[in-house]
């Protein structure tokens, strides 16, 4: 699959300047205080954060945490304790913006976390007024949340309908380079692992993959469902 990559569009020298809005997946786990108990999604949104910022961008990074109801607040789902770690990771201050989808002010050099986007109206059912407005605040718009990728929301879909550049981040076209690979040309026997909490979201990759793999594999909580139609 050919996708534009931010790593061309930097290439280009179209990013110096330029106000992009990094859609990542920041949705790490946290105990019952909201202490963040593992960081890799953070640390694996660096990449793209460090060459938007060396570019000479305005930088603008958001997230979803959790599952808020639209305008909702607490404090498993607010970014601050996510903003605090990738300040540790990025040795800079990360400020939180809220209310941020009328206008944000953020200048080249500069980086703010934009709060969860889900507690934005219309994101979940990715409603046009929404991403349109998103799609206003940058010039490019780069989507690195492989985490989320499967969800046409308003900020991993409908954004990239209407923003001036739409490309992947380092994250997500390392994913698509590595898929690609495996499934166009793979050493046999191939064997796919797939795991989750939810399978309604992963039926399509699984029928997908079925045709391709020669032993598909299903863990996590969604082996629970196939374990019950065995009749366990
Ligand atoms: C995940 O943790 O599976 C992703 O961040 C997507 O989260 P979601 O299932 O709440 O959309």
């Amino acid at each position: 699959m050919k996708v534009l990559r931010f790593a061309d569009v930097i290439a280009s020298g179209a990013a110096t300047g330029k106000r992009v809005f990094i859609r990542a997946d920041l949705n790490v786990p946290q105990d019952k205080e909201g202490h963040i108990t593992e960081d890799t999604r953070i640390r694996a949104s660096v990449p793209c954060i460090k060459m938007a910022l060396d570019a000479g961008a305005a930088v603008m990074v958001t997230s979803h945490l959790g599952r808020p109801t639209e305008a909702s607040s607490s404090l498993k789902t607010l970014l601050a304790p996510v903003a605090k770690r990738m300040g540790e990771l990025l040795g800079r201050e990360v400020p939180v913006v809220a209310n941020w989808v009328d206008g944000v002010d953020v200048k080249p050099g500069q980086l703010v976390m934009l709060e969860n986007c889900r507690v934005n109206k219309g994101e979940k059912k990715n409603k046009e007024d929404l991403a349109k407005k998103m799609a206003a605040l940058c010039d490019i718009f780069v989507h690195d949340a492989f985490g989320t990728a499967h969800r046409a929301e308003g900020t991993t879909y409908g954004i990239a309908q209407f923003a001036p550049i739409a490309c992947a981040g380092p994250l997500l076209a390392a994913e698509i380079d590595a898929i690609n690979k495996a499934l166009a040309n793979p050493k046999r026997p191939l064997v796919a692992i797939v795991a989750g909490s939810k399978v309604s979201t992963k039926l399509s990759i699984l029928q997908a993959l079925a045709d391709n793999v020669d032993k598909l594999i299903v863990g996590g909580g969604i082996a629970n469902t196939f374990m019950l139609a065995a009749g366990f």
